[in-house]
């Protein structure tokens, strides 16, 4: 037997290097390990200066703690920390740092020269070149470190290859530097390329921070802000508004403890709060921020803390959305009104409102038809309601407008007399609103809102049918989304979406109802968009397939047909379009007299 060993431990130089590629990949995370430190340092100002991209030299200098010289002289070693003691510390962590590995990894990849005081008068300094300690003795320094990391990776140089153009490294460097200076608002940030002065933030309100740091999302004042809390974790959203929307998640930003962290299913909390306002495609961005009791969460599984475990996280997803949910219907209500959607004789002073002034922030997914409401050049036609008979001149179903195009007739215009139950009918106008006479009121009730609300509850009533498709239609989207979607299939069955996985593990839908047909891009859309919340996928697509189906704005309507429409708006327990908007306005006899300053 060949007694000859072929494993052998590495010696420390190897296993330092091979440690410090774990936690040292490029520039960026240099930049990263040394804010952290100044953070912990508890400093209250903090500069960072690159040179040839922080390939030459990245140097940080913060006015915090400072090292004693006995501290200097251990805290570039592995395993050399001041934030643990103990294992048990793991589950306590307060800190951006705990591992003692950040200053022994850049030791290992580039030259390492600290300077550092604790009283702003007398300080020490060290170099680490190369595994070669030079103490630079005593020195004059300011109160706080300085860190200089030169010619990264100049002892790794396969490593080095891996390292991009100064103008790319400059740029993850400085997306560190934005995302660590978000979550310390109370920090003043500076940013120096090649010497110059490039970003400075000063210490302020964590709005004032996220505006300075994203100027070209929106100023301060166009943030909200919206705060929850719930057992051992506290949640604070900003986001600027439902104006701004983003192709894609990427300006959806997640803190956990201070932290930067990648958590999909916190990015799809935000996505669901705010999915009303971001049809399919769209996203929001914003910041959330969590803090929870360090007990709670693990930040130790990932080598540059960019992942975390989260106990509850279920729970933090509801709260987010919840909050977010809450302060939008809030947002929609009108100061002591408590039906925002829904406008009220009371709140109308003068004339007709425009549904947006009463409702600041609501974006249907459709435009609101301005024609009724706004100033613009709209022609007035009207088409009589008078009943279809055989000597009518006028084809039902045809505005006044179309018949003078074609014709040279006059219509006289004759109200029906005709009662259906408690209302008259007594026309159609801009080729778009029925005008109704019930009671003491006079309602001008929206066509296609009206038919929208119809097919969609018809839609919710009915059992789906289902059709095979001729070409199934391929589900393109991450493995994360994949999974969640895969373990919905059950539920989107209900609305009739097959969705099948091939031998390859693509998904893709294999049937659908044929009122979906036309929405495809809108299916594929909601599913990958707004993956696992299926209630909302439900409305969406039944409000779309009904928007489809439901007469448009612009069309004429029939007598019968309008007559059965104004039937079934009266019968509706709940009068608005699926996306919430009223279906009629109500005009009353005493109002109407208020607003021609008539008395009775
Ligand atoms: N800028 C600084 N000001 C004061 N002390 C510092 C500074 N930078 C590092 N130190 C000290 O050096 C120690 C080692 O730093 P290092 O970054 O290697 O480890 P850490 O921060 O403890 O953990 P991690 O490896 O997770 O970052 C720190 O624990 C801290 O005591
Ligand atoms: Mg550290």
């Amino acid at each position: 037997m060949n007694e000859e060993r072929r494993i052998h431990v590495l010696d420390k130089v190897t296993a330092s290097k091979i440690a410090a590629g774990e936690v040292i990949d490029r520039t960026s995370s240099v930049v990263r390990e040394l804010l952290d430190n100044a953070i912990d340092a508890g400093a209250t100002e903090i500069s960072v200066y690159l040179t040839g991209g922080g390939i030459k030299e990245i140097r940080v200098i913060d006015n915090g703690c400072g090292m004693s010289r006995g501290d200097l002289d251990i805290c570039f070693l592995p395993h050399s920390t001041s934030k643990l003691s103990s294992a048990d510390d793991l589950f306590n962590i307060m800190t951006m740092g705990f591992r003692g590995e950040a200053l022994a990894s850049i030791a290992a990849s580039a030259r390492l020269e600290i300077i550092t005081s604790e009283n702003g008068e007398i300080g020490y300094g060290i170099s680490i070149d190369g595994g070669k300690v030079t103490d630079l003795g005593a020195v004059k320094a300011n109160k706080g470190t300085v860190v200089s990391v030169k010619e990264l990776f100049c002892y790794l140089p396969a490593r080095r290859k891996f390292l991009k153009s100064p103008a790319a490294e400059t740029s993850a460097s400085r997306t560190v530097f934005y995302e660590k200076a978000l979550a310390f608002p109370g920090i003043t940030f500076k940013l120096f390329l090649d010497g110059k002065l490039t970003s400075f933030l000063p210490a302020g309100s964590l709005k004032k921070r996220i505006a300075d740091a994203y100027p070209s999302l929106a100023p301060e004042k166009l943030y909200h802000q919206v705060e929850a809390k719930c057992d051992g974790y506290s949640v604070t959203i900003l986001f600027p508004g439902v104006e701004v929307v983003r192709r894609d998640r990427r300006d959806i930003h997640i803190y956990v403890n201070s932290r930067p962290i990648q958590e999909f299913a916190l990015v799809q909390a935000v996505c669901y709060g705010l999915s009303a306002y971001f049809p399919g495609g769209t996203y929001p961005a914003a910041f959330l921020f969590i803090q929870i009791d360090p007990s709670l969460v693990d930040f130790n599984i990932h080598p540059a803390k960019r992942e975390v475990k989260i106990n509850n996280l279920p729970m933090i997803h509801r709260t987010v959305v919840e909050a977010l949910k809450q302060h939008m219907g809030e947002l929609q209500k009108p100061a002591g009104s408590t039906d925002a959607l829904y406008p009220k004789d009371e709140d109308i002073d003068t004339g007709i409102q425009k549904p947006a002034e009463i409702i600041p922030s609501y974006r249907p997914s459709e435009p609101v038809n301005k024609t009724l409401f706004g100033p613009e050049k709209t022609q007035m036609t009207f088409f009589p309601a008078s009943a279809p008979s055989s000597q009518s001149s006028a084809p039902a179903g045809r505005s006044f407008s179309n018949l003078l195009k074609d014709k040279p007739e006059v219509v006289n215009f004759q109200p029906s007399p005709e009662y259906h139950g408690d209302f008259r009918y007594l026309g159609q106008i801009f080729d778009s609103f029925l005008l109704c006479e019930r009671e003491d009121s006079l309602y001008i009730i929206d066509q296609h809102a009206s038919q929208e609300r119809f097919y969609f509850d018809l839609f919710l009533s009915q059992k789906p049918e289902v059709h095979q498709l001729l070409i199934p239609y391929n589900i393109e989207c991450e493995s994360q989304v994949a999974e969640l979607i895969e373990k919905q299939i059950p539920k989107y069955a209900e609305i009739g979406v097959i969705i099948k996985k091939d031998e390859s593990g693509q998904l893709y839908i294999d049937a659908m109802p044929s009122s979906f047909f036309e929405l495809k891009n809108d299916v594929l859309n909601l599913l990958v968009t707004q993956t696992g919340d299926f209630e909302n996928i439900k409305t969406e697509l039944y409000a779309r397939a009904a928007c489809k189906k439901a007469l448009k704005a612009g069309n004429a309507i029939d007598y019968d047909k309008a007559i059965d429409l104004i039937k079934k708006v009266f019968a509706m327990p709940m009068p608005r379009c699926p996306h919430g908007r009223p279906l009629y306005w109500q005009l009353t006899k005493d109002k109407l007299y208020q607003l021609l300053e008539r008395t009775v």
